[in-house]
């Protein structure tokens, strides 16, 4: 399979293509999907065979016996990130929306404050507020472009009643990978603070040449109150099977959050450990490289294009596959930027305030698609913004 091969997505109840007319109002006969992040790509082989092995057995029973899931979790974050976990430290929940909802539960009390930096992932603030906790929104600073944290600023807001902060490790939407001074400042605030570290790290593997992800997991000192959250389904495009890992090194607070999944009856869908476990192999890890490669050559098509527009900037971006466009140089009120993007040049992307404070004046395009329809979403967008040239 290449990476270029177009595959029609439509009619397979995918949330990105089939709900876009729906949501957006761009129009299927030629919109082009760029929100929700999945990729229009299939996975590797070793994963597509080990879901069509299991699906031949006709048999679909309970899953048991997880060690050899577990060591290949284990093998991976060795491998590819430098981090050494015990396999017994693992949860595997329904995915990573799940899993902060679950932290959200298990961690914190209704009334108590639960700390995002923003703007970030929309998700989080979503089951937050679900379970009746406040969000504190911490909004990032802009600095060359780039996102930077303000921690005098994040000091002077806390009022005590914050309890656990959600951490975005490569962040999205604006793909920006933190440094080692960077990770031990936010360490240090949730220090301060007495917060439960939660860090999400499911974009950790789709880092671009160059850059390098650290796991919160490797910094000293903080295993008492870190949450580590991994996952495969954004790496290898296999969200569907809503399968994430929630990695807790504290006994104490291991045992609040067996006891939460307990209460909830939860245990895991047996097809995404099956998908996890093939993924994470010396055939999964050569195939992303591939594909991070590519993702790379996408990501500067679209930059260079994007940036190429008067008044629209796409920041700098180190890892993922969601750029993150301001369009708050071209002077237009949100709804005309947005109008141009949807109905001029019929593409279908995230609105910025959706992700929190700060996000007003961006727009979010996911570009794992093949690269003859991003350099195509990027000259609709040229078309739709040829007025400012
Ligand atoms: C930071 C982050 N966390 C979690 C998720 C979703 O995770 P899941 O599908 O496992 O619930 C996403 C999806 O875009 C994400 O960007």
């Amino acid at each position: 399979m290449s990476f270029d091969d177009i595959i029609d997505r439509f009619g397979s109840h995918s949330v990105k293509w089939d709900m876009m007319d729906k949501l957006y109002g761009v129009p299927k006969e030629d919109g082009i999907a760029m929100w929700v992040a999945d990729m229009d790509f299939r996975p590797p082989e070793c994963v597509v065979k080990s879901l069509d092995a299991m699906a031949e057995t006709g048999v679909y029973g309970y899953y048991g016996e997880d060690a050899s899931y577990r060591a290949a979790i284990q093998w991976w974050m060795n491998e590819r990130h430098g981090w050494d976990l015990d396999p017994a430290h693992i949860f595997t929940t329904h995915g990573l929306v799940n899993g902060t909802a679950m932290c959200v539960e298990a961690f914190t009390q209704p009334g108590d404050g639960v700390v995002l930096f923003t703007p970030v992932y929309h998700a989080f603030a979503r089951v937050i507020s679900a379970a009746g906790r406040d969000v504190v929104e911490c909004e990032m600073t802009r600095q060359d472009g780039r996102y930077e944290l303000d921690f005098d600023a994040y000091d002077a807001q806390m009022t005590g009643k914050e309890r656990m902060l959600v951490f975005c490790s490569p962040h999205n939407p604006s793909g920006r990978v933190w440094s080692k001074a960077e990770l031990q400042a936010v360490a240090a605030f949730a220090k301060r603070h007495d917060l439960i570290l939660v860090s999400d790290e499911i974009h950790h593997d789709l880092v671009f040449p160059g850059h390098t992800h650290i796991p919160m997991a490797t910094l000293h000192g903080l295993e008492d109150r870190l949450v580590m959250m991994t996952a495969a389904t954004k790496t290898f495009n296999i969200a569907g099977s809503h399968t994430g890992n929630v990695i807790i090194a504290d006994p104490d607070l291991r045992a609040r959050f067996a006891a939460k999944m307990a209460g909830l009856g939860l245990s895991p869908n047996s097809f995404g450990l099956f998908m996890t476990e093939a993924a994470y192999s010396p055939e999964g890890a050569a195939w992303v490289d591939e594909l991070v490669q590519y993702l790379d050559g996408n990501r500067q098509i679209f930059d260079a294009g994007v940036n190429a527009i008067p008044g629209l900037a796409s920041m700098p971006m180190a890892s993922t596959y969601l750029a993150w466009v301001d369009f708050d140089g071209t002077g237009m009120d949100r709804s005309e930027f947005t109008r141009r993007v949807e109905q001029d040049a019929r593409i279908a992307a995230n609105h910025g305030p959706t992700f929190g404070t700060g996000g007003d004046s961006f727009m979010r395009f996911n570009f794992a698609t093949p690269r003859a329809r991003v350099i195509d979403a990027v000259e609709r967008l040229q078309a739709a913004f040829a007025d400012l040239q």
